[in-house]
């Protein structure tokens, strides 16, 4: 204890004496400017530089060298990929207590959902449509982190995808722009502690990134990290607005993308970082690049490393993550003329705000408390993982109500997922130890009373293909391939079946089978467990899949096959918990989806927000000269903003408080909401609106608001939306956010697919 004190005494005076004199009476930028004054280039160029020890994850092939010595003379601004508080101490004392200037240094993680917690993958919190439950997924996940030593998440996520080939669609929030704003938003001020950057220095709050800037969500063929090539107006109107609101929101740091946007890479774009991401947003924070993204340049094909750095610099990076091109390239670049000393300090400057924003001048050790080592996997983390699991599951189908399980069933748990506690934690979700994980059969078994009900059997393995296996089994193994054979494995399967009043199945991806580098061209569940689920409905027993994926999958033969459907995705750390209280009806499920699923892979790029064509079909039936498919419907298999609840809901016709709207006026809609069914629960309420005559090409349907409401069986509750003319408005042909007056057609109703609407006028 004594021994302590005179550590944490020294370490104070050390910090007095390391760090540049913090004057409380000085301004951030007096700070900031004395501060810089006395920087080499070198010293400069350092905080610009991120580095990877390489003895955590990586997500690509290049590592940092020489550690110590770099951060001993001031060569580097931030670390990412070391775990542990007491580590990142150490690296933080040699930065402060062995550099000339002793500045901090920023330590990050890809804390994606949850950071030793796991929760629900990124797209399946989407799910929930529940934004204060995402925004406290994110503050528990900053209340971890930091009582841990880390101080920078490189989240939220928020690119919009409409493509389920790639594999990251996972990290997201899915295709709608409204939706991922709304997300994006909510995760921000969950890091930060607020909006704005006011908290920051809390202690308890971390600096979040927004990425990746931008568009990377629209990979060509959905292949990671091909050319995305798209109209501004897509740009504007469907895939900018999660980063813009993010940076409204006061994100503190930006990601640049892997992908080239009009030909040129977003790391090295101009228009990009600068025209739109500063001078039209209004962006004040720094941007980093994604992992080697500068050097990446190279085989873009815009030049060698000091020709991509200098790209880099100018079009606005700030931060060069991994690559070293900046510390390396950027004294000759300048002493050639190649870049400016002014856009070397500005791009400092940022970096050295958010150290002072995170009050990290004022104590480096803000975040090394070791008092706080409880608050890592504490109980009240996984409660709330087990409730935000809960909430993000879709019931996709449940005929008969089979669901929920009633307690004197006798169960047959089958399938590779069924006792798995690896797969749990969800992709990329590096700090979670899958040992701490909760398996279904664990969740079944942790219930009074269940225990002995329930028999178990694998079923098939994920996959039979041990090629395939290698390539998802890289960071640990997901996928285990059975010593038994596929025969044996299915016989066992099917006397538990046959001993069972109700089969449930856990079947889906391997957690490695979505996110970074996963993409696929088939979505469907592998043939394995599809010939399970085969013989398994042929034994005429009720079968309930539990599917777990990180995507869209397409389930159409599965759906028919089966009696009913949860999606529970890969649920995080409580994920066994959530399943069985879910399916035994302790919770009802009021997840939606956040992203259409496709009959087949044919049908993809996939999203409701469809433009009419001037040959619509009309519907799911078959037009010769539509628009229109000769081997499947265009519908997709489950429409955005689709989920069931063990009750059920009507809907009212949508009632207006006027006819018409101004520019200065407002109406409302509401509709009369009905639980119907016999349980309580909740239904995420969705407002879409058609412009029905633009100067541009209009989608089909936008959706521009969302209520969760929840209703006991029986009740009923009006329900209601302002429409002013802000939300008619959208980027025509000239890039100007406009409304245009004339009718508008506005649904409410339970998803995407609603017909439900009336019109009104914007004059
Ligand atoms: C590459 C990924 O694209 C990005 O999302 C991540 O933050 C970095 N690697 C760092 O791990």
């Amino acid at each position: 204890m004594r021994l302590f004190s005179i550590y944490k005494v020294s370490l104070f005076i050390l910090c007095i004496a390391a760090v540049p004199v913090f004057a409380q009476k000085q301004t951030k930028a007096q700070y900031i400017n004395s501060l810089m004054a006395k920087m080499t280039l070198q010293e400069k160029l350092g905080q610009l530089n991120l580095i990877i020890p390489g003895d955590g994850s990586v997500t690509g092939t290049v590592v940092s060298n020489d550690v110590e010595g770099k951060i001993k003379k001031g060569l580097v601004g931030g670390m990412f990929g070391i775990a542990g508080l007491e580590k990142i101490k150490k690296v933080q004392e040699m930065a402060v207590r062995a550099s000339r200037l002793h500045i901090p240094m920023l330590f990050g993680s890809d804390i994606i959902h949850g950071y030793k917690t796991a929760f629900p993958i990124p797209l399946a919190l989407s799910a929930s449509w529940d934004m204060p439950l995402i925004q406290k997924s994110a503050q528990m996940a900053a209340l971890e982190a930091t009582a841990d030593g880390l101080n920078w998440t490189f989240s939220p996520m928020v690119d919009i995808a409409r493509d389920p080939r790639w594999g990251r669609v996972a990290e997201g929030a899915g295709e709608d722009p409204f939706l991922g704003s709304a997300v994006a938003k909510a995760m921000v001020i969950g890091y930060q502690g607020g909006a704005g950057n006011a908290n920051l220095a809390t202690g308890n709050s971390l600096l979040s990134c927004v990425k990746h800037f931008a568009l990377y969500g629209a990979p060509e063929a959905g292949r990671d990290y091909n050319t995305v090539d798209m109209s501004k107006l897509k740009m504007y109107n469907d895939y900018f607005p999660p980063y813009k609101a993010a940076v409204e929101a006061g994100a503190g740091s930006v990601m640049s993308s892997f992908n080239d946007i009009d030909g040129v890479p977003a790391s090295g774009n101009k228009w990009l970082l600068t025209n739109v991401l500063r001078n039209q947003w209004g962006f004040k924070g720094f941007v980093v690049s994604d992992y080697t993204s500068i050097t990446e340049m190279i085989n873009h094909g815009m030049g060698d490393t000091a020709a991509v750095s200098a790209l880099s610099l100018n079009a606005g990076l700030d931060m060069d993550m991994v690559s070293e091109g900046f510390l390396n390239t950027l004294p000759t670049s300048l002493q050639a003329g190649k870049v400016s000393m002014t856009a070397i300090d500005a791009a400092c400057k940022r970096i050295l705000e958010a150290k002072y924003d995170l009050g990290l001048f004022e104590d480096p050790f803000k975040y090394c408390k070791s008092a706080r080592a409880s608050e890592v996997l504490s109980a009240d983390k996984r409660a709330f993982a087990k409730e935000a699991a809960m909430h993000s599951f879709v019931l996709l189908k449940n005929d008969n109500q089979v669901l929920p399980l009633k307690s004197n069933q006798k169960i047959a748990l089958i399938g590779p997922l069924a006792n798995d506690r690896s797969n749990m934690p969800g992709t990329w979700s590096i700090n979670a130890d899958a040992k701490q994980a909760v398996a279904v059969l664990e969740g079944f078994n942790n219930r009074p009373g269940i225990g002995s009900k329930v028999l178990y059997a694998k079923g098939a393995n994920i996959s039979d293909d041990p090629v395939f296996a290698a390539k998802i089994n890289v960071f640990g193994e997901k996928i285990s391939i059975d010593t038994r054979s596929a025969q044996e494995l299915l016989a066992e399967a099917l006397s538990v079946a046959a001993a069972s009043d109700v089969i449930v199945a856990v079947v889906g991806e391997a957690s490695e089978m979505s996110g970074e580098a996963a993409s696929r061209t088939s979505l469907d569940i592998p043939a394995s467990q599809q010939k399970l689920i085969e013989a398994l409905s042929k034994t005429g027993k009720p079968l309930v899949l539990v599917l777990m994926n990180g995507r869209p999958l397409t389930i159409s033969k599965e759906t028919k096959l089966a009696t009913a459907i949860l999606d529970v995705w890969h649920a995080g750390t409580e994920a066994g918990n959530a399943v069985a209280s879910v399916l035994y009806g302790d919770y009802n499920p009021s997840g939606k989806l956040t992203m259409s699923f496709p009959r087949n892979v044919g049908q993809v790029p996939i999203y409701y927000s469809i433009r009419n064509t001037g040959r619509p079909n009309g519907g799911d039936v078959f037009g010769k000269y539509k628009s229109n498919y000769l081997d499947v419907e265009n519908s997709p298999l489950f429409p955005f903003g689709f989920g069931l609840s063990y009750t059920s809901f009507s809907y009212s016709k949508p009632m207006l408080s006027a006819n018409s709207i101004r520019a200065n006026t407002s109406l409302t809609a509401s509709v009369i909401l009905t639980n119907t069914g016999n349980f309580d629960g909740e239904e995420v309420v969705q407002l879409y609106i058609k412009d029905e005559v633009g100067s541009i090409t209009r989608p089909l349907k936008e959706l521009k608001g969302f209520q969760k409401i929840f209703l006991k069986k029986g009740e009923s509750k009006t329900v209601s939306f302002t429409i002013d003319e802000k939300m008619l408005r959208f980027y025509n042909a000239d890039l100007k956010h406009v409304s245009e007056k004339g009718t508008f057609q506005l649904f409410i109703g339970t998803s995407s697919a609603t017909e439900n609407s009336v019109s009104f006028q914007l004059q």
